[in-house]
């Protein structure tokens, strides 16, 4: 298989889907994005990167960074993160409100909003700067150091947080944060305002194809840690259409409102997809589709 040319037909396929969907928008900065950009990454275990269209102009991760944010709380501090929350898939959107209260303060899982926002919480009490040991990991992975916060994301999310910032008072109030709800909303805010490339994020994404190891060969998780944070993926990573992922891509997956998702075919490679359309669940329209054309193509889904 020439992966070149496969990835650039991808691009061709999905033409079509390009526009579809609604570029997000309750984060206002995010609705200035051109919908119809799309990119596509590959990064191989072995060190390999391909790309086709817009892979290496930088967008919005927003919750692609809950898996870095995970892997790092669960690289300093094992296993006690599940004490606070579970890892069963939601069925609700990533930002809903009801589950939260009628479990007593436990999110289901740390991808969905309420999730993610206890993880940074550990994250800033283990480092002090959660943000910035979520953007150290990803400076380090690619290797590019201009990777940073766009602070018009940051500012515009903060300012329009009222459903993260209700998450985080009713965490709060179950006990359920160690941190200032503003401490912990701030250091959420500007890890899901990291801008990265396609090239960027499939790198950064490779420890998961490469059972916990780092670009530079040593460990940040061991290969049961590895096999977990995919496993979550896979049944959460894509809020309440995780199924529908799960049916069409087959692979651990996670998706972000500015329209990226990152996918890891274990043992084999990261891939990272980019288009800022999204379906009604929060998930790329041609990501999803460009996803499926290459696990179809390549046979390379872990079903
Ligand atoms: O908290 C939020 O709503 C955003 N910062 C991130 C949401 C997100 O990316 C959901 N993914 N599809």
């Amino acid at each position: 298989m020439n992966m070149q040319n496969l990835l650039e037909d991808i691009a061709g396929a999905v033409q079509s889907q390009l526009g579809q969907g609604q570029v997000a928008d309750y984060i206002p900065q995010l609705a200035t994005v051109d919908p119809y950009c799309f990119g596509i990454s590959v990064a191989t275990r072995d060190g390999e990167v391909y790309s086709a269209g817009d892979a290496r102009t930088a967008f919005s991760i927003q919750s692609i960074s809950k898996v870095f944010a995970l892997a790092l709380v669960l690289a300093l501090d094992g296993e006690d993160i599940w004490k606070r929350v579970f890892r069963e898939p939601s069925g609700n959107p990533f930002n809903s409100l009801i589950q939260l209260e009628s479990e007593g303060g436990i999110p289901r899982n740390p991808f969905i909003n309420a999730g993610a926002i206890v993880v940074t919480d550990r994250l800033l009490s283990m480092t002090g700067d959660a943000a910035g040991a979520v953007r150290g990991l990803m400076r380090e992975e690619t290797g590019n150091a201009g990777i940073d916060v766009d602070p018009r994301v940051a500012g515009s999310e903060l300012g329009n947080s009222h459903r993260n910032a209700s998450l985080a008072h009713f965490l709060a109030s179950c006990g359920n944060l160690e941190n200032p709800v503003e401490d912990v909303l701030d250091s959420y805010v500007k890890q899901c305002a990291l801008a990265m490339s396609c090239e960027d994020l499939a790198l950064a994404t490779r420890f998961l194809a490469s059972n916990g190891l780092r670009t530079d060969g040593t460990r940040l998780l061991s290969p049961a840690q590895t096999k977990r944070i995919n496993a979550v993926m896979l049944t959460c990573g894509t809020y309440d259409a995780a199924g529908e992922f799960a049916y069409r891509v087959g692979l651990p997956g996670k998706s972000g409102v500015g329209g990226g998702i990152v996918a890891v075919v274990p043992d084999k490679c990261a891939i990272s997809v980019w288009s800022p359309g999204l379906g009604r669940s929060g998930n790329s329209v041609a990501g999803v589709a460009a996803l499926d054309e290459f696990t179809t193509r390549t046979g390379w889904s872990v079903f």
